[in-house]
Formats: structure tokens, sequence, C-alpha cells
């Protein structure tokens, strides 16, 4: 039997001396049989990735946190890690959008707002669009070929200035490229606000015209794709029992999303030759990617298909209906968190004078409490989007994690943790409440492991939830908010090492500092 001392003297100085590499495992990116320093597996992890030319919705704000969070999970367990933002920056909606510039298009509108006036014309252009797309579906679904419809009008108009961009005529091209330079800008600035970043913004445009050849070819060779009413295609029933035709190539010879996700991967593997490529995509994208990863299998390129992983998640949000439509959702979602953040703080005098009520302080906490509540569902889920709960402090809130860890942060200032303690110190942490917390940290690789296994960030979240509640029983049942014993304060220290490891790996940057 252990004495009631063993478990802190033998766990706090382990959780203090590791610190921030407390939870992590190496190993788990290190291939058979080599050293750390040799080489460590490599991630391309895919996320975001808007449409230039429509609106953010909330499904690429899940993917941008999701993403975020996949990234440093993976980083943490000692992957290299590629962060890709995939932009829809080509195909047919950029046509329509180019075919719109056309006819609505002012220069001195797009000098004062490019992006809400991208939007605007994309939008008008849609909205006359609109009668032609429904006349088309109606032919469609009545067996008809709708093919006359398409050849004429707008559809005419989109299609003849994708076709432009294809063939490289130099006006749509330099119009896409602006178009694609605004959208870069204008995101750049809007994911920073939540600390994150990419190390390439990629996109549909951007995927070699060589290399979806060389699919193509490579689809041909291997009797995958065939010729069907000018289109090139590939029948999935055939090759694979399901059902599903993908199109590789249309009647006007365009390349399509299918054949430029097909090309991307080879592209990739060749760029950053990974270990594991992950897409964090909404699941309103399932079909495609399971088709994308078959029709990879079949072409048998050195155990690609094994490498790809599709973490899909519910496009269900109640944010979209709760903010409407614009062209700045991403933008106005940020600041509304901030204001509500302001208020909330307003309201709350002891812990704004803890947390600071500065504008910075705000906007951090602001973003905190939106990657919580974005992070708390299991992916499945949809998520509810409630901005007076999530800027509030109650248990499970991210200014509420904010809130324990500046607790902490303040209580150590002033008696910083001891090492050399003896039994009879560590005697102070027999008590029912403390035992509990310090259980609790040892659980901490335990769930950071199921995380990386699950990649679901609710484990880390329900996990940080019971860390402040027991957090908040320690505190209430003692004076240790003032005067901790020695022990105490180590394990007030390592609970703040367990409470910022998890934090960072939300992507929530705690706001204050010992
Ligand atoms: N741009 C797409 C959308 O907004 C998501 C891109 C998904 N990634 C991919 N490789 N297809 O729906």
């Amino acid at each position: 039997m252990f004495k009631p001392q063993t478990l802190p003297r033998l766990f706090l100085p382990y959780i203090n001396d590791r610190k921030d590499s407390y939870g992590r495992d190496v190993s788990l990116a290190l291939h058979d049989g080599s050293s750390p320093d040799l080489s460590r597996k490599r991630l391309v992890v895919e996320f975001s990735s808007p449409n230039i030319a429509s609106e953010f919705q909330a499904k690429h704000l899940r993917s941008t946190i999701l993403g975020a969070f996949i990234g440093n999970l993976y980083e943490t367990m000692g992957w290299d890690v590629t962060r890709i933002n995939y932009l829809g920056d080509w195909g047919k909606p950029i046509g329509l959008l180019g075919a719109g510039w056309e006819r609505f298009g002012s220069e001195e509108q797009f000098q004062t707002d490019p992006v809400g006036h991208l939007f605007d014309v994309y939008h008008k252009m849609n909205d006359l669009f609109m009668p032609e797309q429904v006349a088309s579906k109606k032919a469609r679904d009545e067996g008809r070929d709708p093919a006359e419809i398409e050849a004429q009008g707008l559809f005419a108009e989109r299609n003849a200035f994708f076709k432009r961009m294809e063939d490289g005529d130099e006006n749509a091209v330099a119009l896409w490229k602006r178009v694609r330079d605004v959208s870069i800008a204008n995101y750049t600035q809007l994911y920073a606000r939540l600390n994150v970043s990419f190390d390439e913004y990629s996109g549909e445009s951007q995927v070699s015209r060589e290399i979806m050849t060389e699919v193509e070819e490579i689809l041909k060779s291997k009797g995958l794709c065939e010729e069907s009413g000018r289109s090139w295609i590939i029948d999935l029933r055939k090759h694979t029992g399901r059902a599903g035709v993908g199109i590789i190539r249309d009647r006007t010879g365009g390349s399509t999303y299918l054949l430029r996700d097909l090309a991307a991967v080879l592209d990739r593997a060749r760029k950053y030759s990974f270990d594991k490529m992950i897409y964090v995509v909404a699941s309103d994208h399932s079909t495609h990617f399971s088709r994308l990863f078959k029709i990879l299998e079949l072409m048998d390129i050195s155990d690609l298909a094994s490498k790809l992983q599709h973490v899909s998640f519910s496009e269900v949000s109640q944010m979209s209906d709760k903010l409407g439509h614009g062209h700045n959702m991403l933008g106005e979602i940020l600041d509304q968190c901030q204001s509500a953040m302001q208020d909330s703080l307003k309201a709350t005098p002891e812990k704004a004078a803890l947390l600071g009520d500065t504008e910075g302080a705000e906007a951090s906490i602001g973003i905190a409490a939106l990657l919580a509540q974005e992070l708390s569902a299991r992916r499945v889920n949809d998520h509810a989007f409630d901005i007076g709960h999530m800027t509030s402090f109650e248990p499970g809130t991210g200014p509420d994690l904010q809130y324990w860890y500046a607790r902490l942060c303040d209580i150590l200032r002033t008696n910083p943790g001891h090492t050399d303690l003896s039994d009879e110190d560590f005697a102070s942490l027999e008590k029912e409440d403390k035992v509990n917390l310090l259980r609790l940290l040892i659980q901490y690789p335990d769930i950071t492991h199921s995380a990386y296994k699950s990649l679901e960030p609710a484990t880390i979240m329900a996990y940080l939830v019971n860390v402040t509640g027991q957090l908040r029983h320690c505190l209430e049942n003692s004076q240790d908010g003032t005067s901790p014993a020695p022990a105490e304060a180590m394990l007030y220290e390592a609970t703040r090492i367990v409470l910022g490891s998890g934090m960072k790996l939300l992507g929530v940057k705690p706001v204050a500092k010992i």
C-alpha cells in the first residue's frame, strides 16, 4: 500500500520539471526504429479553405478552429506540421464572379471596399443566375439533357469566363489575381485575431496543369476513366461496386473540383513527403472525400490513399442564423465576441481586476470564449452559438478557463513552488479535494493520447472543466488563495502547467502571466 504522500512526491516534481512537455509523447512522431533527431513524421493539415467569391461561412470557421487544434495537437506530439489553406479560388463560381464584374464591377467601389464590393457583385450576379440554375436542375430531374439551357444566357457567360481563365487569357487572369490577393489579405488579418496562421495559402488555382494531365494519364492507362457525352468520367460502380460518377473534365474541357483535388494530393506528396494528410472539412464533403480516396486507391500510387484522412464535422451551426449573412461574417463574429466580453467583464469587476480590462485583454478573452464554445461539442454534433453564455464566467466557458489560470498565476506570484519537500510537507495534500486534483493532473497524458486518437477537442475541453472545477473546491475550502503551504504551492504550479498546456492545445492564449 502506498503512503498517502507517495503520489504527490512522485508526480509533482515530475510534472513541474517537465513543464510544457508534460502530456507530450514524441515517440508517436517517430518512424519505427529511428532516433528523435533523425526524422520526425510529417503531417499536412488542410483547413479553413473558404471560397473567395462568396461568404466565409460558419463551417469555414469551425474548420479553422478545429484544424488549428489538430495542428497543435500533432505538433505537441512531435510531428512536423504544415498548415495549408486550400482556397476555393478557381472554377465556375469564379467564372460567374468574373462575368459579374464585367456587368456590375466598379473600380471606384473596389478601391474603397474591395471585399465588400466583390461580394455585392457576386450576389447580384447570383440572383440573376438563379432562374437559369433552377431550369437546368428541373431538366435534369425530369431526365432531359440540360445542355441546351446551359449553352446560353449566364451559364454561357460564366463558362466562357472560366474558359478564359483556364486558357490563361491575360485580362481574366489579372482580375482573378486581384480578387485572390484582396481575399487573402483580408483573411490573413482575420485569422491573426484568432491566433491562426498558415504555412501556405494554396487553393484550387494553384494545382498545376502538368500534374492534372499526369493524373488523367494514370486514370486512362488503368482504364479507370472514360469519355461520356464529351465529358471524362469515372464510373465508380464499375470499379468499386458503389454507386456514383466522378467527373474529371466537363464537356467544355474544363478541369473539375475532383480532378484538382486528385492532382493536389500528388503535388503535396511530392512537395512535403507527408506521412499523413488530414482534411478538416464539414460533413457535406463526406461523399467527395470517400470518392477521392477510393480513386487514389485504384490509381495505386505508392500507398498514398492510406495516408489520407477526412476529419469531418457537422456543418449545422446556429451561428449563421443568428448573425445573418454578409461578406464580413467572420469580422462581425469576432467584434461581437469582443464587445460582449467587454460587457461581461464590466459586470464582474473582481474578475476584470484579475484579468485586466484593456482592449487587448477583452479581445483575447473574447477569442477564448469563441474557441471554447466551438471546441466543447463533439464533431458530429451541431453546436450552439450563444454569445451571452460563451462570454460569461460559467464553468466550461473560455473566460472561466482564463480566470482560473489567472488565479493560479496570482497565487504563485507571491508563493512560488518549492522543490525538496519532506514527507511532512506533503502531508498538507492529504485532504480529499487535493488528492482528487492531483489524480486529475496525473491523467493528463492519457487525455492528450485519447484526443490524439479521436481528434475530438471536446475530450480536452471536458477535462479542463474538471480540473478547474476541482481547483475551485480546493481554493474554496482553504486559505490557499492567500498563503498556501509549500506542497500546496507545488500542486498549484502543476495545475497551472497542465491548464496552460491544455489551453494552448485548444488555441487559447492565457492572458495572465506569472
Ligand atoms: N472550398 C470548399 C468549401 O468551401 C472546401 C474545400 C475542401 N477541401 C478540399 N481539398 N476539397 O466547401
